[in-house]
């Protein structure tokens, strides 16, 4: 059985409560899309926020097999409204890199108490988060070729469209493997 301290346990119910955050974020994004007609967008963040989810199941049994209760955390309100696509990726994109500092302490505290089991399990979230900001500053670098204005927004949500169809693409292929 998986031995963590209490720092350990504590820090994982955080990176828990981070994810469903995160989660709940990427879903008022989604709706917020919905208003504005931006379906590839929509979809995209739908799929992000599953997976967000799911990150959050996987510390859920992480702490389970260890033999600690997680805590399911109260989740703080997500942003209900942008002023503007660009705007809304730039959170995103602050958002996620939140989250990557979050594994890097949690990654940090594991190297510290020598713990080599919670080393080993976070390599995939570290791996996880350099895939994420990738797509993101991606999707920024696309809106700032686009711009902003008038029919750009059709083309802005067909490029994420398009994107979101290529990481379902890559998952798929690495579940496969
Ligand atoms: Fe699981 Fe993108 O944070």
């Amino acid at each position: 059985m998986i031995d963590l301290s209490p720092k350990m346990q504590d820090a994982i119910n955080l990176q828990i409560s981070y994810e469903s955050y995160a989660s709940n974020f990427y879903l008022a994004l989604a709706y917020w899309c919905d208003d504005q007609a931006l379906e590839g967008c929509k979809k995209f963040f739908m799929r992000q926020s599953e997976e967000e989810r799911m990150h959050m199941l996987k510390l859920y049994d992480y702490m389970s097999e260890s033999g600690v209760h997680p805590v399911t955390p109260a989740v703080p309100q997500p942003p209900v409204t942008y002023s503007g696509i660009q705007a809304a990726f730039q959170k995103v994109f602050e958002q996620e890199r939140s989250v990557t500092l979050s594994i890097h302490n949690l990654l940090k505290l594991a190297q510290d108490e020598n713990d080599y089991n919670t080393q080993h399990f976070l390599q995939w979230y570290v791996d996880e988060q350099r895939e994420e900001e990738a797509v993101i500053r991606t999707i920024l670098d696309r809106i700032k070729v686009i711009g902003e204005g008038g029919q750009s927004l059709y083309y802005i949500d067909k490029e994420v469209d398009k994107i979101n169809i290529q990481v379902i693409a890559a998952e798929a292929a690495e579940k496969s493997k």
